[in-house]
C-alpha cells in the first residue's frame, strides 16, 4: 500500500486507488486547511471517519453525546470534542459554529445514530424500538 500521507493507526490517506485506467478516478480532495464536523464521531463509524479526515489534514470536531469516548478520540487527532445531542437544534448549530469558527467547514459525516438489529414493530403491531431510533436518525 502507498501511504504518502501521515500515519495514523489502521487509517492511512490517501487511500489505495483500485486499479483501472488513468484518469477513471478523480485525484483525491485536498482536505488542508478545512474543517469536518463528525456526528457521533466518538465511536464507530464516525470515529473512523474522524480519524480518516484528521489524517487527510482536516481540522475535525466531533459532536457526540459521549464525552469521555469524544474526547478521547479528539484528542488523539488533535481535533475538538463538542457535546451534542444531534436531535437538539441548538447544540447542533453550536456544534457546527465550533468547526466552522478556525477553517472553511467543508466536510459533514453524520453517522450517531442508535439502531441495531432487533423487532421495530412486536407481535401486537405496535412500535418498539422504531420511535427511538427515529427521532435520533431523522436529525442526522
Ligand atoms: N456498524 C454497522 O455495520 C452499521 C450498519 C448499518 C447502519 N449502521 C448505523 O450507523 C450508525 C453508526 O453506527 P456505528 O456502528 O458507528 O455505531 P456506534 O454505536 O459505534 O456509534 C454511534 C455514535 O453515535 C453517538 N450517538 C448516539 N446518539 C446520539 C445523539 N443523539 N447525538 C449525538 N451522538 C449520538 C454515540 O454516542 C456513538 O458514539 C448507527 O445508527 C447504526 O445503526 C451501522
Amino acid at each position: 500500500m502507498v501511504n504518502r500521507g501521515t500515519d495514523n493507526g489502521p487509517f492511512r490517506y490517501p487511500l489505495p486507488r483500485p486499479a483501472g485506467p488513468a484518469g477513471q478516478y478523480a485525484p483525491p480532495m485536498e482536505l488542508s486547511g478545512t474543517a469536518a464536523i463528525i456526528s457521533g464521531g466518538a465511536s464507530g463509524l464516525g470515529e473512523a471517519a474522524a480519524r480518516a479526515l484528521a489524517a487527510a489534514g482536516s481540522a475535525v470536531v466531533i459532536a457526540d453525546l459521549n464525552e469521555d469516548r469524544g474526547k478521547a478520540v479528539a484528542a488523539e487527532i488533535s481535533g475538538e470534542f463538542v457535546k451534542t445531542d444531534v436531535s437538539d437544534e441548538d447544540a447542533v448549530a453550536a456544534a457546527v459554529d465550533a468547526a466552522a469558527k478556525g477553517a472553511p467547514l467543508r466536510a459533514v459525516v453524520n453517522c450517531a445514530g442508535i439502531g441495531w438489529a432487533e423487532r421495530t414493530v412486536n407481535r401486537k403491531g405496535r412500535r418498539t424500538a422504531w420511535r427511538r431510533s427515529a427521532r435520533c436518525s431523522t436529525s442526522t
